[in-house]
């Protein structure tokens, strides 16, 4: 990100707390402020409680960037994506994390723990936090996102 001290919202449910953990002191290793929406314990909870939590924050633009994450990073998707301004990116593999930023602007990485592991899901985080957005024809086609009823 350009400014390293600008603050992100992370959250996970208790599949993926461990790699919260470590993906906070990933981004605190590098100055990132983070503003951490929980949950704080392997106890079982309802990951769409914390995706709403993050993804309200980003739909509101209380933050610029947020994380997710979950087991396979699927429902903390489905639930961010219903956000307006939300677009959240599901990455298993750094080159879709740097594809997400450079051509569809997502503001929300999300990371599946079982299905990714600890050292990959922080290169994917670097290169997400790294890469600017390519706008161009790339903003036209995200504005198509809100024009959806004139597109059918
Ligand atoms: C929790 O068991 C699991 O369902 C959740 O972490 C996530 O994978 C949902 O998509």
């Amino acid at each position: 990100m350009q400014d390293t001290k600008t603050a992100l919202i992370i959250g996970c449910d208790h599949a993926a707390f461990s790699l919260k953990e470590k993906l906070k002191d990933f981004l605190i290793s590098k100055s990132i402020s983070v503003h951490d929406a929980g949950t704080n314990s392997e106890d079982s909870v309802n990951y769409p409680e914390f995706g709403i939590k993050v993804a309200s924050g980003i739909s509101a633009k209380k933050f610029e960037r947020g994380i997710l994450l979950c087991g396979t990073g699927l429902g903390m998707s489905m639930v961010a994506n219903r956000f307006p301004h939300v677009r959240a990116a599901l990455c298993s593999d750094v080159f879709s994390a740097i594809m997400s930023r450079q051509h569809n602007n997502s503001n929300i990485l999300v990371i599946g723990a079982r299905v990714t592991g600890d050292i990959l899901a922080e290169a994917i985080l670097n290169a997400w936090l790294d890469t600017p957005f390519e706008g161009g024809r790339h903003q036209l086609r995200l504005d198509q996102f809100d024009n959806v009823n004139d597109l059918i």
